[in-house]
């Protein structure tokens, strides 16, 4: 088949494609020294542990052992086969990879099904807004949308359509263009009625939002009823393109705003995100109705760790504000939150106020979230009542006592001072007092899981010296093909201790076999491995000389091949202690003497 990428090929991607530019599209990197860090978009953490060398064109976090090239950056974080990760990055670079790319999509079924999902979801949002904009029978649907204040403009912009009010529509419509029912129940669009086996569509005469993923293809719908029909909200069920905690609607579209302004506006409604957005504000994007998952962080935190939180202003919408924002707070995340007055969502504040106050009133007045915080605990107390008010200072003391920088501290110290006219040093002893009660109630709990560098690093410090000897040697050797043939020799045949290093250095020795010049990037596509890529990603990241001296050269290979020496002479001490034991003095001397000889061996 011509559909193979030649490998010709992938080594030009390799060597065209910047590992650091490609990081960057999800992580924000800082560079430090000859490396760059951020925050790991494989695991949660708020101090970053996740480092790429430009260099070696390679990535490894530290905290949570991931590691590997370009490509499988790519095929882990967004769960995609090699060919799909060389495609993507090939058309990044302008490398034209002279392959019929929907055939390459049809070597493996399960994609070749996938891809008819999508392209039922294509056909169907396209097929949606026609019967929207351009028909007779959507007239009552459009209507609706204009006069609650959406644009002709932003319902292009979002591809918002109608579904007809009928049962079978889609399932003949997609049928007759032969998608198989059966996958068209398994993504969402039709239902199978169990008493007839009888197929019939899931959205009958409803507004149609489609849903997007990242990449900006259409992978499932929400339906909002015209009148009152329950559910206001129809989703498409969870399908194998489409999960509802892991998807932020309009996420494909406000990206760039969002890196260029680093900054994000999380709405719950797509409502309220369609109306920000008719008022200026693109940097919006908005959970699909359920509350805010470790996943949506994830996401969100590839692109930006400042949000404003923009949810309804009734009392359900500020609890879940609250929550949101603990949520975003402990993943480290700068947060605002903005307030709407009469309990307003955004959408109807932008209807009732126009896009002007929305911009300046609401998203540019929003609170810093101790503010918010301090507005959350007063509600439903009377502050002049002293109980009241009592219990209101203490929960605030709590929420600063919580705060990293002293100069913050302070700062709210003194305002709560000013406002119930307490002495400064007072609250600054109670301050002090709740942070250590704080602290001792917290040390008998289990360690935070926000450190990982130092874990890591600990952990690094504490492998046996054998292991570290292996490290340091496979460093060097993936470095310099001489010393690798050269610890090839020096071992005589005897193997690395540890079997997965032994494993690497097999590997190494053939790639060498394949090529004249260490190339990291190029070695980690080699190893078929995920394990042994992760643990060569860590190995590489090690700080080492540039030079392997003689010296150091034949200490790390002593350590090496001693290892199993000491093992055994441990064994002959055990047999050694068993035979005096019983009395057997003769075998006793003996195994004495063979303790000796390999002490002197070593
Ligand atoms: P409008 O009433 O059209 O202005 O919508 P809204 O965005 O103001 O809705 P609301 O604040 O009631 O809900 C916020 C979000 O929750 C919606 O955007 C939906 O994602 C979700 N939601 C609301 N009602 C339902 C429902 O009945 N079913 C489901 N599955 N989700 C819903
Ligand atoms: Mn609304």
């Amino acid at each position: 088949m011509a559909d193979r990428i030649a490998e010709e090929k992938i080594d030009r991607i390799r060597q065209t494609v910047d590992i650091v530019e490609i990081i960057s599209d999800y992580v924000q990197l800082k560079k430090q020294g000859r490396n760059y860090f951020g925050l790991c978009p494989f695991h949660g953490e708020s101090t970053p542990s996740f480092s790429v060398s430009p260099d070696k064109q390679i990535f490894h976090c530290f905290g949570c052992g991931a590691g590997g090239n370009v490509f499988s950056f790519l095929m882990e974080l967004e769960g995609i086969s090699f060919q799909e990760a060389a495609i993507k990055l090939a058309s990044k670079v302008n490398i034209d990879l002279e392959i019929n790319l929907s055939a390459a999509h049809g070597e493996k079924k399960v994609s070749k099904e996938f891809q008819a999902m999508h392209d039922a979801h294509e056909l169907l949002q396209k097929f949606y807004h026609h019967l929207l904009v351009n028909t007779k029978e959507g007239q009552h649907a459009l209507e609706y949308l204009l006069e609650r204040g959406f644009t002709r403009e932003s319902i292009d912009k979002f591809q918002i359509g109608y579904s007809l009010n009928s049962w079978d529509f889609v399932y003949k419509f997609l049928s007759k263009r032969d998608f198989s029912p059966e996958w068209l129940e398994k993504a969402g669009l039709i239902i199978r009625r169990e008493r007839d086996g009888n197929y019939f569509d899931r959205f009958r005469d409803r507004i149609m939002f489609p849903i997007h993923d990242r990449n900006g293809k259409t992978i499932a719908f929400s339906g909002r009823s015209l009148g009152h029909d329950e559910p206001k909200y129809l989703n498409s069920p969870e399908t194998a393109i489409f999960n509802k905690s892991k998807i932020l609607y309009n996420y494909h579209l406000a990206r760039p705003s969002i890196k260029k302004m680093q900054h994000a506006v999380l709405f719950e409604g797509f409502a309220d995100c369609i109306a920000a957005d008719r008022s200026g504000v693109e940097n919006g994007i908005a959970t699909m109705g359920t509350s805010l998952t470790d996943e949506h962080i994830a996401l969100l935190r590839q692109s930006v760790q400042s949000v404003t939180i923009c949810y309804d202003s009734d009392k359900a919408g500020i609890e879940a504000a609250f929550r949101a924002g603990n949520h975003l707070n402990n993943a480290g995340f700068q947060i605002k939150v903005a307030m709407m007055a009469d309990g307003l969502d955004p959408d109807e504040y932008i209807k009732k106020k126009g896009p002007e106050k929305f911009r300046n009133e609401v998203i540019g007045a929003s609170l810093t979230w101790m503010a918010f915080k301090f507005l959350y605990f007063r509600r439903g107390k009377n502050l002049q009542i002293e109980g009241d008010r009592l219990a209101y200072i203490e929960v605030i003391i709590k929420e600063i006592s919580k705060l990293d920088k002293a100069v913050e501290r302070d700062h709210y110290l003194r305002q709560l001072a000013a406002e119930f006219s307490l002495s400064l040093d007072a609250l600054n002893q109670q301050q002090k007092q709740m942070f250590f009660a704080e602290k001792r109630a917290s040390a008998g709990k289990k360690e935070p899981v926000n450190k990982p560098v130092l874990i890591a690093k600990q952990v690094n410090k504490l492998k046996p010296a054998h292991i570290t000897a292996e490290r340091r040697l496979i460093a060097h050797m993936l470095k310099n093909r001489d010393v690798a043939y050269k610890v090839q020799d020096l071992l005589a045949g005897q193997m690395f201790n540890n079997d997965e290093h032994q494993a690497i250095i097999t590997y190494l020795l053939g790639f060498y076999e394949e090529h004249e010049e260490p190339d990291s990037s190029a070695f980690l596509t080699y190893i078929q491995d995920g394990n042994l890529r992760r643990m060569v990603a860590n190995i590489e990241m090690m700080s080492i000389n540039d030079e392997l001296s003689n010296q150091e050269l034949t200490d790390y290979i002593k350590q090496v091949l001693n290892y199993p020496k000491l093992l055994k002479i441990k064994e002959k001490e055990v047999e050694l202690k068993e035979a005096e034991l019983q009395g057997e003095f003769s075998r006793a001397a003996e195994i004495g003497n063979e303790i000796n000889q390999l002490r002197k061996s070593l």
